[in-house]
């Protein structure tokens, strides 16, 4: 492995919303990192911990047990002081302090642009392994978290679409997604939900309405419509309004899924793919890369400036929506 400047020690820290396989990532760097004769330390509660010195040295049986646990062991925080010059000062001196020279960063987009001020400013190498839900960056199919949090939504609109049944209701359900519709689209599509709602789609709501007007029409009354929180609608409750105002006669409810989404063990594909993640932040590293996110693309490690990352997102696929199109008559 070809290196630029000796890498002796890795900082790795976790970043911005936390994510449900963030462990894993953590596991996977602090393990690449020792298994290639680094030594690591752990930064808690994300670039805050950095500026207040919350920074021990890790070993393997650190990050021992954790793999399937939701949450970070190493906490998360976003930092305001950081934003400051004088908060990355103090960063970096506690940096200096404890010899680290490179830096893992999981986290998303927020956490990726503070990255790149700070290497900029004090030339310290920093690699990205995205840890966000939301699925929001360029340069990855699939951003760690992202599965599990789908995973969770879908559990609990199987849930909501048997009381749905039940008593002929229609529930406009909110999952996450600041930006994006990912987590909509997917835990949409997998309980066939009647209609999906995406900040990427503008004309969706005239269609859906439509839509529901023919399902009330119809023997079986009962409809879910999942909404990303993000979506131009204005969220469940929102949207739940312009429902009501159309069909008066409609019983609705409103159900935000909220931070469930975030927590809980993470899937197969999930642990997989944050420890390829955190090796391949590693090897980055010592390959003399830096200011990059790592992603998996096509099923290849790939690497995607921090600007461009954090610049755009991943389209939604246009195979999927047309097939909820078809699927949600
Ligand atoms: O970015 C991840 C995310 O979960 C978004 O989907 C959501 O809008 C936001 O974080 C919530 O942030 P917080 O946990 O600070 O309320």
């Amino acid at each position: 492995m070809s290196q630029t400047k000796r890498i002796r020690k890795v900082g790795v820290l976790t970043s911005g919303g936390d994510s449900p396989v963030m462990n894993a990532a953590i596991r996977a760097v602090v393990r690449s990192a020792i298994f290639h004769g680094l030594e690591v330390a752990g930064i808690r509660r994300g670039y805050q911990g950095m500026i207040d010195d919350e920074i021990s040295e890790m070993n393997t049986h650190d990050v021992g047990g954790i793999i399937f646990r939701g949450g970070t062991v190493l906490r998360s925080a976003r930092s305001e002081a950081f934003r400051t010059v004088e908060g990355r000062k103090k960063a970096y001196a506690n940096l200096q302090k404890h010899g680290i020279d490179a830096l893992v960063v999981i986290g998303g987009d927020g956490s990726f642009k503070g990255a790149e001020v700070f290497q900029n400013e004090f030339g310290i190498p920093c690699v990205g392994a995205p840890g966000t839900i939301d699925n929001d960056l360029k340069g990855t199919d699939m951003t760690i978290g992202y599965d599990t949090a789908v995973n969770t939504a879908m559990e609990a609109i199987d849930k909501i679409k048997d009381t749905a049944d039940a008593h002929d209701r229609i529930f406009i359900v909110e999952v996450m997604g600041r930006d994006a519709g990912f987590i909509a689209l997917r835990s949409g599509l997998s309980t066939g939900a009647e209609g999906i709602l995406v900040p990427e789609l503008h004309k969706e709501p005239e269609l859906l309405l439509e839509n529901l007007n023919h399902r009330l029409h119809k023997r079986r009354k009962s409809a879910v419509i999942v909404v990303a929180e993000g979506d131009q609608s204005g969220g469940a409750l929102n949207f739940s309004e312009v429902v009501q105002n159309h069909f008066p006669d409609a019983d609705i409810r409103v159900t935000i899924l909220g931070h469930i989404q975030r927590g809980g063990s993470p899937t197969a594909q999930d642990r997989i793919l944050a420890s390829r993640m955190g090796v391949g932040a590693v090897e980055a590293l010592l390959d003399g890369k830096s200011s990059v996110m790592i992603g998996i693309v096509n099923g290849k490690v790939h690497h995607t400036p921090f600007k461009l990352a954090t610049k755009h997102h991943t389209k939604l696929s246009d195979e999927l929506i047309r097939l909820n199109k078809i699927l949600s008559i």
